[in-house]
């Protein structure tokens, strides 16, 4: 059994609470293409899935008179950064090993270049499934951000894929 599951880590109150600026339909569309992807890529599908449900947690809001202000947004983002450390902070305190903290942390930091200058980032198979899956569910005009999900289905579904992982863990450690 993994230490951290993605129930417990969408039940937490940090995730809660920062989550839902950026949308939680998205977040956890985002954790199933990345589990499809991480199975495709022979990358490991809780550090993916993980990864793909906090990548957008750095989020502040860029409301300007109610409406969200893309301009500033573009000139001030560092959503990447912030969310990298703020997954990483929650991820150590409700008990995730270190080494995947981080390895989630970095795909987070990675998941978009958005706020980085011109050039070509170099990804590892983990990071590239994250940034895939976050855009196979963009939205022109960042309409992925405002689809709207019930809290009981989100759940429904990230527990799905705890089974998923789980399972996959379980045909892993046998055939080994
Ligand atoms: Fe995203």
């Amino acid at each position: 059994m993994r230490q951290v599951t993605l129930e417990m880590i969408f039940k937490h109150p940090i995730t809660q609470r920062y989550l839902r600026r950026s949308g939680i339909a998205h977040a956890v569309n985002v954790a199933e293409y990345a589990y499809t992807f991480a199975k495709q890529a022979d990358v490991d599908p809780d550090l993916a899935t993980k990864a793909g449900l906090l990548h957008d947690i750095g989020h502040y809001n860029w409301y300007r008179d109610g409406e969200w202000d893309f301009s500033l947004y573009r000139d001030n983002d560092i959503h990447a950064i912030k969310g990298a450390n703020r997954a990483h902070k929650l991820l150590i305190r409700i008990g995730e090993n270190p080494k995947a903290a981080k390895a989630i942390a970095l795909a987070i930091l990675l998941h978009t270049d958005s706020y980085l200058p011109e050039g070509q980032l170099h990804l590892s198979p983990l990071q590239r499934v994250v940034a895939l899956a976050d855009e196979a569910d963009e939205e022109p005009a960042g309409h992925h951000h405002y689809k709207q999900i019930d809290k009981g289905t989100a759940l429904a579904r990230l527990i799905a894929l705890d089974q998923l992982i789980d399972q996959d863990h379980r045909t892993a450690a046998g055939s080994a």
